[in-house]
């Protein structure tokens, strides 16, 4: 008879469970799954898990497969960030952000008056920090692969060599980008071609470079021949980039930033990302309102998360920079008391200004165009990456004897304080450019658990909306209910204190919904503007299967097994 009755309550837990749970609308895998910006990429990283690899093995297949069939952002010429989970819970982080190099100078974009110099920090050789891709995916692989790095690396050198083929998006942003490209690097380099949809590109120098690596290592990128070729290159573009600093680079393991919302609990990247701290802010100080009773992206919750929103950039702005060069209050900034005071001027009534928000008051008194994947292995480890050139194709400095572009990740820092940068982003002394030292990001991967179980790994590319893209999206899932790949394809809207608009994506929301915000006070962007992340990710289901949401806005796919 006891039996009966748990049986009983067993089948009634599980009709429940089947109930609440959101029917999946993106690919379900049962072992294991990657979501990245190309299906190519996505491939090879299920191949190295389906040859008994691990998320570790896969994330560096991935990240290099990027580098071949994704040059607008997949890199070995920018750095990221990588936050992962282990089966057995244990969480960890990799900076392998790019550095300012030695010679870089606080004033290094100003001219004589001390005004910012336009194009100076985006389009010359000194944009360019220095790289950290290729540290990351060694340093990933000593510490947590398990197949040889000889047999990833093959999958990626093979793809390089055989090439990739044009989506019509692809097409689309090379017409975008073309003379910008050539501009820089003359009309024989590899992407000045008028490549269409369909046409075949091959990577034979990227595939060459590749090569030398899995020969000699990681020292073949920052001591050996390729070391040479790049500074060489770099120095006869004008840039200060020298064979001491490529031998200095670093990448570095870093404890990740860890916070609950309400009975999940979220890790996702600290300092010298911004993406960690402040997605806790602006949770933390969503947690006390009931977002679900007010609605999807009605006027009402798009109010309330703009007003946290905002007052989070605005502490991003004076707090946030390098760890290894500057004191960030944590503690203070995502203290319960504080973010309760920081959100005690809110007004349903009435938008705040952002002129009247200024940072919150912290004591110090404790001893920042990208591309995001997501993956899970059939051991149950999660990793969640993002890298980045930070425009497309960084500097468009590309150098055609090594196959790669090189980033414009110096335009992160803050040139000058309270001046914007090419995200609208200002910053202050925190972030201020000094030899070695990390520019600011806002890149954050992020995986959340619930009930102690991995629930979601999410992240995505697009500047100072990289933060607000990957809020929504777990609010989309934890708050709305949606499935993951619904959650991704929701219309998205941004605020990031200055300047003081709300952005939404184009022809996304009503009318009725903007009118309310704007009699409130709300100062809307009229601009067309452009997407607002680009967000991949992986939900676990009830039933222990994975649901991939892979976003329409780009080529992005989800692959699994
Ligand atoms: O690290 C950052 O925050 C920026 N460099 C990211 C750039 C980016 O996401 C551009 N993509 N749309």
């Amino acid at each position: 008879m006891r039996k009966i009755t748990f049986l009983f309550i067993l089948i009634y837990i599980s009709c429940t469970a089947q109930e609440t749970q959101t029917k999946p609308t993106g690919l379900v895998a049962t072992k294991a799954m990657v979501v990245s910006a190309r299906e190519e990429a996505s491939k090879i990283g299920v191949e190295i898990m389906k040859k008994g690899g691990n998320a570790f093995d896969a994330m560096v297949g991935t990240e290099l497969a990027l580098a071949v069939s994704f040059p607008f952002a997949g890199n070995i010429g920018g750095g990221g960030f990588m936050v992962y989970r282990k089966a057995n819970g244990e969480v960890g982080s990799l900076d392998y952000r790019e550095k300012a190099p030695l010679a870089a100078t606080k004033d290094m974009f100003l001219d004589k008056d001390g005004n910012v110099i336009k194009g100076k920090s985006t389009e010359t050789a000194l944009a360019i920090g220095v790289p950290g891709t290729v540290a990351g995916v060694f340093a990933v692989h000593k510490k947590l692969g398990s197949l040889p790095m000889s047999k990833i690396l093959k999958l990626v050198i093979e793809l390089a060599e055989k090439g990739v083929v044009v989506t019509k998006k692809q097409e689309n942003n090379l017409n975008n980008y073309r003379e910008a490209i050539v501009k820089i690097n003359g009309s024989t380099t590899l992407l000045a071609s008028n490549f269409k949809e369909k046409d075949t590109i091959k990577y034979p120098a990227l595939a060459s470079t590749l090569k030398r690596i899995l020969k000699n290592g990681r020292n073949e990128f920052y001591k050996g021949e390729t070391a040479k070729i790049l500074v060489d290159y770099l120095q006869k573009k004008g840039g200060i980039i020298t064979l001491k600093d490529l031998a200095k680079y670093e990448a570095k393991w870093r404890k990740p930033l860890q916070f609950n919302y309400k009975d999940l609990k979220i890790t996702s990247m600290s300092p010298p990302s911004s993406g960690g701290i402040c997605l806790a802010q602006i949770l933390k100080m969503l947690e006390p309102y009931d977002l679900s009773k007010m609605g999807h992206n009605t006027d009402q919750s798009i109010q309330i998360i703009v007003e946290a929103e905002r007052r989070a950039y605005a502490d991003r702005s004076t707090f946030l920079g390098d760890p290894d060069f500057v004191k960030i209050p944590i503690k203070g900034l995502l203290s319960d008391a504080y973010l309760k005071d920081r959100m005690s001027t809110f007004n349903p009534e009435k938008a705040s200004l952002s002129s009247e928000i200024k940072e919150g008051k912290i004591t110090y008194n404790e001893s920042t165009e990208t591309t995001h994947y997501s993956i899970v292995d059939q051991f149950g480890n999660a990793v969640a990456a993002t890298t980045t050139l930070n425009d497309g194709y960084g500097s468009k400095y590309y150098c055609d004897e090594l196959g790669f572009f090189l980033n414009n990740e110096m335009d992160d820092f803050s040139a000058k304080p309270g001046s914007p940068n090419m995200f609208g982003l200002v910053g202050n002394e925190a972030n201020s450019i000094a030899p070695q030292k990390r520019m600011l990001s806002s890149m954050t991967p992020t995986i959340i658990e619930k009930n102690g179980k991995l629930f979601m790994v999410v992240g995505t590319p697009g500047g100072s909306t990289i933060i607000t893209s990957v809020l929504q999206t777990i609010l989309n899932v934890y708050e709305y209910k949606f499935s993951m790949q619904d959650a991704v394809n929701a219309p998205r809207f941004h605020h990031q204190w200055l300047p003081d608009l709300v952005t939404f994506e184009p022809n996304t929301f009503d009318n009725s919904t903007i009118d309310r915000l704007k009699a409130k006070g709300y100062l809307i962007s009229e601009k067309t503007t452009p997407v607002i992340g680009k967000v991949d990710a992986i939900l676990i289901l009830p039933n222990n299967k994975m649901e991939g949401g892979a976003d329409f806005r780009g080529d992005d796919k989800a692959v699994g097994f």
